[in-house]
């Protein structure tokens, strides 16, 4: 049962007796869905007070309302808005306020979803215990530094230095709402409009979708199958940055060698460019020990002057959470400060207070290394289902890394057409297509999906993959 707050609720001027203005008054809030059936109005005597009329042109007022049958007095309870008001069926056209209009459903943590984690493995209580423990702080109810918390930025550094090799302080970190204001605020902070930015090809199309707001010229370099990113194609342009993904693009999952990786640093120094490097998920690695980021090779040779280093918890924890961070050169933190308060003020503080104790008392990486084992036997599942299944047809391209597989195929069904059935199915796979931003470019002569294993339960996978199986093998209809 809802209250019903009398907010603006007033009495019209001129003619009439107080009691008809206050009928007719709460008639037309209910009969224009603003008082929505069920609800509780406040008692005769609250209303009175608070509109400042006798409790007698409330009760009064009330007794006609009930009569009419748009109100209902409930013997010792009060009284509610009535379910059965003839004017909602008369008045069609008007939608009542606070309900959501009815779309179909699409579960956008369905199975094999790219890009969230195994919700169910996550130490809910701890959390829990680390959000309570900090509940009743009354200092974290005011404003916070727009930074971020202090505490979480230095565990922040300690964790990237040690995990990532990455070269900061906790003054370099700004806390952000998901990697996407992250990546938001770096392209804000770096490029003017006349600008241009590369972008990987395919690549994360959040991002691309940041680049299209803010109206700059995007340069699109390619990302080869198993090779990678084009590294000559970014060393001979004039681009003045690019947004890369080097230790598991996005999304067709390869890696760049060191060899490259400072070509490309060299390249940003020469001509005061910016890299932009996205390492939202490199925790997960099966095959090999990671990369060092991008950004920690260019600050060991004191050459980190140029990238923006961007990470999130939305892998390693949920994606709901919603934190992610950027860190900067010491020169940018003003300008990416003023744009962070500009878009959206400071970060809630009582997340970011449990958040810092969660990484300090060891529960961040005892739970990556948890999830570590448990995707690379997803993993290792998804490809031994794939390889029965359709091994035939398709082939596994993306590395042993990260949270998703990305597969190719030259005959058979379209990635389009697969993907509808397996929607229609419960399951969401992404067509590479999705992923593809530069329209003008030659069409793929092969066909390719991206499926997200974090959030299947390891069990489930076979039976999956084998449905698919059966979709990608159907007859049209
Ligand atoms: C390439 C890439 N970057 C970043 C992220 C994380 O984004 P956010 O922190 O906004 O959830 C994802 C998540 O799927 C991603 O695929």
């Amino acid at each position: 049962m809802q209250m019903i707050e009398v907010g603006d609720l007033t009495l019209s001027p001129g003619k009439g007796s107080r009691q008809s203005k206050l009928f007719h008054a709460i008639r037309s809030k209910i009969v224009s869905g603003l008082w929505s059936n069920g609800g509780k109005l406040p008692s005769t005597r609250k209303l009175a007070q608070e509109l400042s009329l006798s409790r007698n042109t409330v009760i009064a007022a009330y007794e006609q309302l009930a009569a009419e049958g748009y109100i209902e007095s409930r013997l010792g309870s009060g009284f509610y808005v009535a379910v059965e008001l003839p004017e909602q069926y008369i008045d069609a056209n008007i939608t009542p306020t606070g309900k959501v209009p009815q779309t179909p459903h699409l579960n956008v943590n369905a199975p094999f979803a790219p890009g969230v984690p195994d919700l169910a493995q996550f130490p809910h209580a701890k959390w829990q215990r680390l959000l309570q423990c900090h509940s009743s702080l009354t200092s974290l109810l005011g404003s916070q530094d727009i930074q971020g918390s202090k505490e979480l930025r230095i565990r922040l550094a300690d964790y990237l230095a040690s995990s990532r090799s990455v070269v900061c302080n906790s003054n370099r970190i700004i806390i952000t709402s998901g990697a996407q204001q992250a990546l938001s605020i770096a392209v804000m902070a770096t490029l003017k409009q006349s600008d241009s930015i590369l972008m990987e090809q395919p690549g994360y199309t959040q991002m691309d979708k940041i680049i299209a707001l803010l109206g700059l010229d995007k340069q699109g370099v390619r990302v080869h199958e198993k090779q990678g990113v084009d590294i000559d194609a970014i060393l001979q342009s004039r681009s003045q940055a690019v947004y890369i993904t080097p230790s598991n693009q996005y999304p067709m999952g390869t890696a760049i060698t060191t060899e490259k990786r400072l070509k490309l640093i060299e390249w940003a120094m020469a001509g005061n460019r910016w890299i932009i490097e996205d390492d939202y998920d490199s925790e997960f690695q099966f095959a090999h020990r990671p990369y060092t980021s991008l950004q920690g090779l260019a600050g060991q040779m004191g050459m980190d002057g140029q990238v923006l280093y961007i990470g999130s918890f939305s892998k390693v924890m949920f994606n709901s959470l919603r934190i992610g961070y950027l860190v900067v050169p010491e020169h940018l933190v003003e300008p990416c400060l003023m744009i962070k308060d500009a878009l959206s003020g400071d970060t809630p503080g009582h997340t970011q207070a449990a958040l810092a104790d969660f990484i300090l008392e060891g529960d961040l990486l005892r739970h990556i290394r948890k999830m570590r084992r448990l995707y690379q036997d997803k993993y290792q599942q998804i490809v031994r289902s794939i390889e029965y299944y359709l091994g035939q047809h398709v082939e596994v391209i993306s590395q042993p890394a990260g949270l998703h597989v990305t597969l190719k195929w030259q005959q058979g069904i379209d990635e389009q057409t697969w993907v509808s059935r397996a929607k229609e199915a419960g399951i969401i796979m992404r067509p590479l297509a999705y992923y593809e931003h530069l329209h003008n470019e030659n069409v793929r002569s092969w066909h390719s999906v991206v499926l997200g294993y974090g959030n299947v339960a390891l069990g489930d996978i076979d039976s999956l993959i084998s449905s698919l199986a059966m979709l990608f093998h159907a007859k049209k209809k």
